[in-house]
């Protein structure tokens, strides 16, 4: 059995002046969950969000928060974003030596754990951990920006990470230039989470984000032969 499909909206490309208002609206259009991107300035070119703000946005959805976690130390602030209302709380394998122990201090903390992976990193960064994730990210494009083109190099790795999976219970999440024209490329390869940015907000009305939305999880469908 394939996992559901699961459209993600990245609030990145938000009007961050109504945040709140923003991910009621992507859950109203349908949205399955929502993307946190959390960045540092360090880890990635680009400073976004932390805990405060994803508290004060918690109580404006009650989908599931994704945070991605684009910080580097991380351990130090697993706890916080549990706190705050993350659901799942994915770190990068590239931020710290220690993965390992990342991942199980977000199961201890009763939270899903997530790993990503940058473009360039190979997918045997993660073939020792696997039994402690519950969602692999692979980025489709290099963190820290928004509206960036999809790197179709990695639809080979997806295809991969799908191998080594097996039939683990473990979502493979897209994230980066994901568009109706990209998604059925990630999917067929064996992804079911796709996080999207500027293809959910284009337009910037909740009209809009239903019709974008709409689309994304049809070509996804489509590629599935579900649709
Ligand atoms: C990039 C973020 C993405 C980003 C995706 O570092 O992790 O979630 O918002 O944006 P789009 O969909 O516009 O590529
Ligand atoms: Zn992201």
């Amino acid at each position: 059995m394939s996992r559901p499909i699961i459209i993600a909206p990245s609030i990145l490309s938000a009007d961050f002046s109504r945040l709140g208002e923003e991910v009621a609206n992507v859950d109203k259009a349908g949205g399955d969950w929502i993307h946190l991107d959390v960045m540092d300035g360090h880890f990635v070119p680009n400073i976004t969000f932390g805990p405060p703000v994803i508290k004060a946005i918690r109580g404006a959805s009650k989908k599931l928060f994704d945070c991605h976690l684009m910080i580097a130390p991380a351990d130090p602030y697993l706890e916080a974003f549990a706190e705050a209302g993350a659901e799942i709380i994915t770190v990068h394998a590239e931020a710290g030596p220690h993965l390992d122990r990342s991942l199980q201090a977000i199961r201890a903390l009763g939270k899903k754990a997530g790993v990503s992976l940058n473009p360039g990193t190979p997918e045997s960064e993660i073939a020792y951990v696997l039994d402690r994730v519950d969602l692999i990210l692979l980025m489709t494009v290099n963190p820290g920006f928004g509206g960036q083109a999809f790197i179709p190099a990695v639809v080979e790795k997806v295809r991969r990470i799908k191998e080594m999976v097996g039939d683990r219970p473990i979502d493979i999440e897209i994230d980066g230039g994901v568009t109706p024209q990209t998604a059925p490329l990630v999917v067929e390869a064996g992804a079911n989470v796709l996080v999207a940015g500027s293809a959910v907000f284009k337009g910037g009305t909740p009209k809009d984000y239903a019709a974008n939305i709409a689309a994304i999880r049809a070509a996804a469908l489509g590629a599935r032969g579900e649709g």
